[in-house]
């Protein structure tokens, strides 16, 4: 039998992922960075942190975030890399809504760009960035290869892809306690504080089929990324991904 390699977010209906994807973020929006911060006990902050430190060795000046949600890593990028310009961009109007919010307050809008869009269909010209990065949006993805394969239209030769995802950890005991904690402990807090019966038992089962380590890894070589890498957080809760164009 077939491994099932996608999930939806509301598995009783027949309209695209794309479709429930958008929908779901743009309902749980004006929780999201909340339910963030207490789900991961604020360890989500130090993972982009992380990430962004090991782009910062590239030192590029302009970054597309892809998937950007409400800004959190394009904010720590312009930062700490202080490039010319990142764009970026989500498909979900009310979670850039509060990702432009974020970045007014900061004054970092001469820098950071919000846009509207599809990263299955990127609307930008090849090779037109020094750095293509996403945090927990490519799971997300409906077609995930369609998706890298458009990141790796718009980096430049020689640019840098950085991803961080979830990933599963896969060592006694915190791979048994993990489980535990993300299948029944999680989504019932999500449930709770995001109003949404579903999203959060859908962060639970799109990590199980997601690609993690080597099969990432692998995905990107054989879409043509060089020197693709994996960095392991958190005993492996949270993986960032490296490549090349
Ligand atoms: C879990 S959130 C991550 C947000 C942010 N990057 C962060 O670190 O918190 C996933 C985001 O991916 C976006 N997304 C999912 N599919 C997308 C697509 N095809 N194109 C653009 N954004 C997408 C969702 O709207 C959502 O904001």
């Amino acid at each position: 039998m077939s491994e099932k390699t996608s999930v939806t977010p509301y598995s009783d209906t027949d309209i695209s992922k794309k479709v429930q994807v958008t929908s779901m973020f743009d309902k749980i929006a004006p929780y999201y960075d909340n339910l963030n911060r207490i789900l991961s006990l604020g360890i989500d902050v130090l993972w982009r942190r992380k990430a962004i430190k090991l782009l910062k060795a590239e030192q590029p000046q302009s970054i597309l975030d892809i998937a950007t949600g409400t800004a959190d890593l394009a904010i720590e990028a312009a930062l700490v890399i202080k490039p010319k310009k990142i764009i970026a961009m989500d498909i979900s109007a009310n979670m850039l809504k509060i990702g432009e919010e974020k970045v007014q307050k900061k004054g970092l809008d001469q820098v950071i760009k919000l846009e509207l869009g599809d990263s299955e269909n990127l609307h930008y010209e090849a090779n037109s960035f020094d750095a293509v990065m996403a945090a927990f949006g490519v799971r997300n993805f409906e077609n995930l290869d369609k998706g890298l394969a458009e990141m790796l239209r718009v980096l430049r030769p020689g640019g840098t892809l950085m991803v961080l995802e979830f990933s599963k950890p896969r060592h006694f005991p915190l791979k048994q306690l993990f489980h535990i904690y993300f299948k029944y402990i999680l989504p019932v807090i999500g449930k709770i504080r995001s109003k949404d019966q579903k999203a959060y038992k859908y962060l639970y089962e799109s990590v199980q089929v997601f690609p993690d380590y080597e099969n990432f890894t692998d995905i990107l070589k054989k879409l043509g990324y060089a020197q693709a890498n994996y960095h392991i957080l958190s005993g492996g809760i949270c993986t960032i991904y490296i490549a090349k164009k």
